[in-house]
């Protein structure tokens, strides 16, 4: 699978890296910042100071120390629909293809959504929205998806950077779209690299480059980087969602896996049209606190990833205490909004205890906001999930999505989505 040859080449060398550690007795003390005190030590009180005042501040942390700063919506952008199947997966499904042209030009950066809704659900239908890393066409072996023509990672099937027809359907188990549609909502995924190709090219493909001030030839140490990117990638893909009367903009569930896991959590902390996040086995620059020394370090991301973040968060590399934030408070940019933080139990490298600490520590932010935190204050059993505002569980197996993560995801849209 993609995923586990993104972790191949990283994840084998774990075991000899002393910088890595995987006992729990190691991990040692850290202090993290409080959600409910301001950098100045005022306390936020209530809902305004919140909204007011610590939100925006560490918002602006999370953009100038570790994502870096994105733009907005660029005021060319425009919005074609490429292909439209009313009888597909054997009369299941609606199928479409929009293509989002950022800069409105169709020779400019440019990507391409599919979207899947049950064709026998009274619109306008709720969507679960995700990136995807190997295509489009990888999400279900449905003949009728546009084959993706972007750069690939090499791999099985990736002739020449390019997807061949062989990895059709490849992904459908971390997509499970029959699943999705039998609950009566919809699925709009998008092949992350036509955002930004996931490699370290000093950001000269990808939507970067669109933004350059005359003379800038890379972004400034406090700007975006590719996760910044992929995120915005959301944001953009969430203004078509609103155009398309068919589905319910005001119930789109951003979800992703790993690297895209950490891009959701962050497209829902900036993007307050994004109704649920959910974040599957984010790990490091997730829902993992970065101030525990378990699995994947700051210094590590930033060194096989050199791309993900803003320059500025390798000043954090051999300093992770002094980062002015830590990844509970990213969650609790979402509240009052509900967030589902999954692992799994083999993913150590994730480090599932500090993904659960992650979440527990936003908690007291979406109680003071009136909404319910996580229903737990010790990590819960392994396949025992606990369903609050905030929700939680850690899996049997290992880095993966997978039908079990799903069935959660979709069981915890239906409850918030049925209240309002
Ligand atoms: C690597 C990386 C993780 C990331 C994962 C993925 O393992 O170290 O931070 O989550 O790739 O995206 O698959």
């Amino acid at each position: 699978m993609v995923l586990a040859a993104a972790c191949a080449a990283v994840c084998l060398a774990q075991p000899e890296d002393p910088g890595i550690n995987y006992d729990e007795s190691k991990v040692g003390g850290y202090t993290l910042p409080d959600p409910l005190v301001t950098r100045s030590g005022e306390r936020v009180r209530n809902a305004r100071d919140w909204r007011e005042k610590r939100r925006p501040e560490i918002l602006g942390l999370f953009e100038s120390e570790v994502y870096g700063r994105s733009p907005g919506r660029p005021a060319g952008m425009s919005f074609e629909t490429t292909s439209l199947e009313g009888q597909a997966l054997g009369g299941k499904a609606v199928r479409k293809e929009v293509s989002v042209y950022f800069t409105g030009s169709k020779s400019g950066p440019k990507m391409q959504i599919l979207i899947y809704r049950p064709r026998d659900a009274k619109p306008p239908v709720p969507v679960f929205l995700g990136l995807n890393f190997g295509g489009n066409h990888t999400v279900h072996s449905d003949p009728g998806i546009t084959l993706s023509k972007e750069w690939m990672r090499p791999g099985p099937g990736i002739t020449g950077n390019r997807a061949t027809e062989a990895t059709r359907g490849r992904a459908a188990e971390s997509w499970q779209v029959e699943k999705i549609l039998a609950r009566g909502y919809a699925l709009a995924t998008i092949y992350y690299g036509d955002i930004d190709p996931d490699y370290d090219d000093g950001f000269q493909n990808g939507v970067h480059p669109i933004f350059y001030r005359p003379g800038q030839t890379r972004p400034a140490p406090d700007e975006w980087g590719s996760i910044g990117a992929w995120a915005w990638g959301l944001s953009r893909a969430l203004d078509y969602l609103e155009t398309d009367t068919d589905l319910d903009a005001r119930r789109v569930a951003v979800m992703g896996h790993s690297r895209l896991g950490k891009t959701a959590l962050w497209a829902g902390a900036q993007d307050e049209r994004f109704s649920i996040v959910i974040s599957n086995n984010s790990g490091e620059g997730g829902a993992a606190l970065a101030r525990r020394w378990y699995g994947e370090t700051v210094k590590r991301i930033n060194t096989s990833f050199p791309h993900w973040f803003a320059g500025n968060f390798k000043r954090y590399n051999d300093a992770v205490s002094a980062l002015p934030v830590d990844q509970h408070l990213l969650i609790a940019l979402i509240a009052p909004r509900p967030v589902y933080v999954a692992s799994a139990e083999e993913d150590r490298w994730a480090d599932p205890r500090g993904e659960f600490l992650g979440a527990l520590h936003a908690s007291p932010v979406y109680r003071l906001l009136g909404a319910e935190g996580l229903p737990a204050s010790e990590m819960p059993a392994v396949n025992q999930p606990v369903l609050g505002g905030v929700a939680y569980h850690v899996r049997s197996g290992g880095h993966a999505v997978a039908a079990f993560d799903w069935e959660q995801y979709l069981a915890f849209a239906a409850r918030h989505w049925k209240r309002r």
